[in-house]
């Protein structure tokens, strides 16, 4: 027996949508710095709050300028993933600044988030969000942040857990994140 016009309609749709829904989303994650010393950075799925130096994170070394990238297409839609950087990864904890960034098909939310040490406090950090297909329910939550040296108390990110009012962001799931230390 077979399908009906409508019903076979329907089955292209779907599978026309579920092709988009793979593909949808171009948005990255990047961490650079302009520190003087060597920075170590790892990317992590699950937000953990508490860095322990064992042998699960794998640091790599990042030159001034390096570009750390985490594309979006690479991890599974409602993912936490954490982009951390330290200047010590034999340290334990690990002192680490974090870009955390979790999307969906509706929307991207992230943060810069201290919460597990701010190893950059003395240099300043800032992030950028550069959205490539801004949405009107976004025009305020889209946005950057930005810490100064030497601001240990920052009002644009997670300084403890229950920051959200302050550090979350969100954007669609094509947004570009950058996030450079030690921007002065
Ligand atoms: C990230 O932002 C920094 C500081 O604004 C800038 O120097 C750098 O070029 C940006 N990197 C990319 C890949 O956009």
């Amino acid at each position: 027996m077979g399908f009906s016009p409508v019903f076979k309609t329907i089955l292209f749709l779907s599978a026309l949508l579920s092709f988009m829904s793979v593909s949808s989303a171009l948005g990255q994650g990047q961490v650079v710095h302009k520190c003087s010393y060597d920075v170590w950075c790892a990317v992590v799925a699950g937000l953990p709050s508490n860095i322990k130096s064992d042998a699960s994170v794998t640091w790599v070394q990042q030159a001034p300028g390096q570009l750390l990238v985490s594309d979006f297409q690479n991890v599974a839609a409602g993912d936490g993933i954490a982009m951390m950087c330290t200047r010590d990864p034999t340290a334990s904890p690990v002192s680490v600044t974090q870009l955390e960034y979790t999307w969906t098909e509706a929307q991207t939310s992230f943060d810069v988030s201290v919460v597990a040490g701010d190893p950059f406090v003395n240099e300043g950090f800032s992030m950028t969000a550069t959205d490539l297909a801004p949405q009107p329910q976004f025009s305020n939550s889209c946005r950057r942040a930005y810490c100064a040296p030497g601001d240990a108390n920052c009002n644009d990110i997670y300084d403890k857990s229950n920051d959200d009012y302050q550090g979350m962001r969100t954007c669609s799931n094509d947004v570009v994140i950058n996030l450079t230390l030690c921007s002065g």
